[in-house]
């Protein structure tokens, strides 16, 4: 929708909120992109792909490039793996959901999750014990100043919980056109054990759960768990589960014996963000039209505002309120656009 010369992305983003752009195009084709990057005009853009784990504070000066380049095949397969491609405007569970159909196994685990398959690499995507990277083969890029192509391997990602070299060295510096994943044909590696995907299956009878099934189940999980953003504006988990030093959470453990924590290795934990931002007080309550979601308190929520800032406030709100009580600092997942 165009208004006073504007264009508005309230539609472009599932918090729902009220953000404009001077300059709106939308890219089907990695040669058209290149065509685009040329073009003076489009030079600063803002790339957007499902615009799901995004929050505007404000209109944009910028202009928009939205991503919206499909196509899923195979293009390399062996007697046991395929090589899947899939454009970086293709929807993530869509890929899921053709994996699944053709029985290839790998991104099961990642069903449901919202956004393009273009972002899935930036933030390594992950839930129920399977990250985007442990299935990656490459990805295809563009350098967004010079326009040339180029392919990433896993190494050159640098991928980490929820962070890639996207979102560090490399900020700003290519878009992903396409994304290529290496699935299993056969002999799929299921991945049951993260929270409670096997009592869920339990729950529906199986036993032998193929990946159809473990695709069934986390979709399940997730709907009972997570807000729909076509009727609740979110993006999911608004903050990293934060990771802190052992002896951080031993000594916190002292205080708060039943605290989940997790392992990372030997010098690190992590500790779910729900569970602060719950004990903080925060799970369910709304203050005017935001909140923390009452079933997953990790969740930012927007009960009808139009002001991506009043969501910030919340969130700085809930954030204070994590440091006072425990000494940790929350840091958002999501991205925050001035
Ligand atoms: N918890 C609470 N209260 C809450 C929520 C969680 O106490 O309100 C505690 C519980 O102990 C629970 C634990 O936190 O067992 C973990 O909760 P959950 O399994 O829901 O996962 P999470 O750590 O909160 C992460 C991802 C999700 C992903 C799930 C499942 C991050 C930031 N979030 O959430 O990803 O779906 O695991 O794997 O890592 C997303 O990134 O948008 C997202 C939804």
């Amino acid at each position: 929708m165009k208004k006073n010369n504007t264009v508005s992305l309230q539609e472009y983003n599932t918090f729902g909120v009220a953000a404009s752009t001077p300059l709106f195009v939308e890219i089907k084709s990695s040669l058209a992109l290149q065509e685009k990057l040329k073009d003076e005009a489009f030079k600063d853009a803002l790339i957007l792909g499902g615009g799901s784990n995004i929050l505007f504070l404000a209109d944009l000066s910028k202009p928009v490039i939205k991503i919206s380049i499909p196509g899923i095949r195979i293009i390399n397969e062996t007697e046991q793996i395929a090589v899947v491609s899939a454009g970086a405007g293709v929807v993530w569970h869509d890929l899921v959901m053709w994996c699944v159909a053709n029985n290839l196994g790998g991104i099961e685990n990642l069903s449901l999750i919202p956004g393009l398959v273009g972002a899935a690499p930036i933030q390594n995507i992950g839930a129920y014990g399977v990250e985007l990277s442990d299935v990656f083969y490459d990805a295809l890029c563009i350098n967004r100043k010079t326009g040339e192509s180029r392919i990433f391997n896993v190494k050159d990602c640098d991928f980490g919980y929820r962070d890639s070299a996207f979102k560090n060295d490399l900020k700003d510096a290519y878009v992903v056109t396409a994304v290529r994943l290496a699935l299993t044909k056969k002999n799929h590696n299921l991945k049951t054990n993260y929270g409670n995907v096997k009592e869920t299956l339990a729950q529906m009878g199986i036993t032998k759960p193929n990946i159809e099934d473990i695709s069934k189940a986390v979709v399940q999980i997730r709907t009972n768990k997570l807000p729909d953003p076509k009727k609740l504006g979110n993006a999911g988990s608004f903050f990293k589960n934060p990771i802190v030093p052992k002896g951080e959470c031993a000594r916190l453990l002292l205080q708060y014996p039943n605290m989940p924590h997790y392992h990372i290795d030997s010098n690190f934990d992590k500790i779910p963000a729900g569970w602060l931002i719950e004990q903080a007080g925060f799970k369910g309550l709304k203050k005017g039209k935001v909140g923390m979601h009452d079933k997953q308190a990790l969740v930012l929520v927007n009960y009808g505002t139009l002001y991506g800032k009043l969501l910030w406030k919340h969130a700085k709100l809930v954030m204070e309120g994590v440091e006072k009580k425990f000494g940790i600092s929350l840091e958002p997942e999501v991205n925050l656009i001035r």
